[in-house]
């Protein structure tokens, strides 16, 4: 009989638990679990969603202990694998990190540019307080953590936490492209190994090979360049979605050597995205129209109707699979392969030992243990070190509560640039975060 688990979901209020919760059932043979408890600290949101989990493991998983709480002394105790998804000042800061910057002509995102910026500087504070809530009851618990900006949380928690090696971050957005891939293949996506470098959100796949050790990316490339990219989950997909993914062919005929992020195209295309968003209806809002509405309503109507059988509460099967088989890998030591996000020290031989890089890793009982990718060509190295710096110098403004070394940061953004326009972009992002930014003196 395997080992069971306890696990805490922080953020159980979040739009993308009842997909986890799924992702927990679908894989209660090879996971098993003992407890599971979702906290948040709005206990109205987490309620709804907590409702229809009980509902949900009445059905499906009648064994299991489960309750939801705001209680973080309550929640932390005993706890084998924190799975963390929380979203600092909520969707109602999100929109304003969209539409401050879009008001003065730049980009606003939720990760990328001045968006992310905003956003990171809220993430890093809570972050904190919930590795350290975690460390007072349970300090051999496992992190595992999808919060973003995540590339700016996981630097900030490498920079606070440098002996912490149990706080994982991850994202989804590497296997979302993997499962595109084995679509446009025909393939299964468990027999890719890929390789990949970069910071989260800013990196790419250099080969993709098969169990055969055949790469497919040369032919992958082709496919894309010539037929366009869609997301495996095209059908659940909301519009934007689909041209972030078609452009992916832009970046190809650009930049042929590897295949790109997504999330790149911001910083490739600056002025082409800036035309496409629409400074009074951004990803916030229709997120909000969207994702959070339908959710939430099914989550309500499951509950009222006495069962959750139809509710289609699962926007995108990869981000509720991957935490789940990130957890069981560490718990089983099973070496499996995944793009996670781990401190250089070498990964990526030219670039700073202390960036937090996003490259393969095969995941077991002693964490990540990342493949290195050797030396980068210049292209590359360029824009990482640019974007590492802005990155970099996002802590350091927090953690110094520094406006210099913010205006720096946005200066190097490639999103921002001028520094005359980063200057009036951190002035209305300073104001519109007074509830949750340090001071920036
Ligand atoms: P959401 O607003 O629907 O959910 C977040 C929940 O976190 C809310 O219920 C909120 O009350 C709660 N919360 C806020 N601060 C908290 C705190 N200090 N402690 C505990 N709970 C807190 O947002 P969402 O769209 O569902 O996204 C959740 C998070 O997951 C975001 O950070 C999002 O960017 C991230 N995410 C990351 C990836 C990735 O690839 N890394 C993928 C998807 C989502
Ligand atoms: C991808 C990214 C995440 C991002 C998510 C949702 O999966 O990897 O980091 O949070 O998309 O974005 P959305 O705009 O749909 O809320
Ligand atoms: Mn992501």
């Amino acid at each position: 009989m395997s080992k069971k688990y306890s696990i805490v979901i922080v953020g159980g209020g979040s739009t993308w638990t009842p997909g986890l919760l799924k992702a927990l059932c679908k894989r209660q043979e090879s996971f098993p679990l003992r407890r599971l408890v979702m906290y948040d600290i709005n206990a109205g949101r987490q309620a709804v969603i907590g409702d229809f989990a009980r509902l949900l493991f009445q059905e499906e998983y009648p064994e299991l202990d489960f309750s939801y709480t705001t209680d973080a002394g309550q929640a932390f105790n005993d706890v084998d694998f924190v799975f963390c998804q929380m979203r600092t000042g909520g969707y109602e800061m999100r929109e304003k990190d969209e539409k401050i910057p879009l008001s003065l002509g730049v980009i606003g995102q939720e990760t990328c540019g001045p968006g992310g910026f905003a956003y990171g500087m809220r993430s890093i504070g809570d972050m904190i307080e919930l590795v350290e809530n975690v460390r007072r009851s349970s300090p051999e618990a496992w992190i595992l953590n999808y919060t973003n900006p995540a590339a700016i949380v996981a630097d900030a928690l490498r920079f606070k936490f440098p002996d912490d090696k149990r706080i994982l971050n991850i994202c989804d957005q590497p296997v979302n492209l993997l499962r595109s891939y084995a679509r446009l293949l025909n393939r299964d996506v468990n027999e890719f190994e890929p390789v990949y470098f970069g910071l989260n959100h800013f990196g790419w796949f250099t080969h993709l090979y098969d169990k055969a050790g055949v790469d497919l990316l040369p032919q992958l490339k082709a496919i894309i360049s010539q037929q366009g990219f869609k997301p495996a989950d095209a059908e659940q997909r909301d519009a934007s979605w689909l041209d972030t993914y078609a452009v992916v062919a832009d970046m190809l005929r650009d930049f042929p050597d590897y295949l790109p992020n997504t999330y790149l195209q911001y910083y490739l295309y600056p002025d082409y995205k800036l035309s496409k968003l629409d400074p009074h209806f951004t990803r916030a809002n229709e997120v909000m129209a969207g994702r959070e509405k339908r959710v939430f309503e099914t989550c309500r109507e499951a509950v009222q109707a006495g069962s959750t059988k139809g509710a289609s509460v699962v926007h995108n099967d990869a981000h509720g699979d991957m935490i789940v088989e990130v957890a069981e890998s560490i718990a089983y030591n099973q070496q499996r392969i995944f793009v996670v996000i781990v401190e250089n020290n070498g990964l990526v031989n030219n670039l700073d030992d202390s960036a937090m890089v996003e490259v393969a890793a095969t995941l077991g009982i002693n964490g990540p243990r990342p493949f290195g990718v050797g030396n980068i060509p210049v292209f590359y190295k360029g824009m990482i070190e640019q974007q590492f710096a802005y990155e970099r110098l996002t802590i350091e403004a927090w953690f110094e509560g520094s406006y210099h070394k913010a205006l720096q940061a946005l200066t190097l953004n490639r999103l921002v640039v001028d520094a005359k326009k980063a200057r009036k972009v951190l002035d209305a992002l300073i104001e519109a975060n007074k509830d949750y930014w340090p001071t920036l003196k």
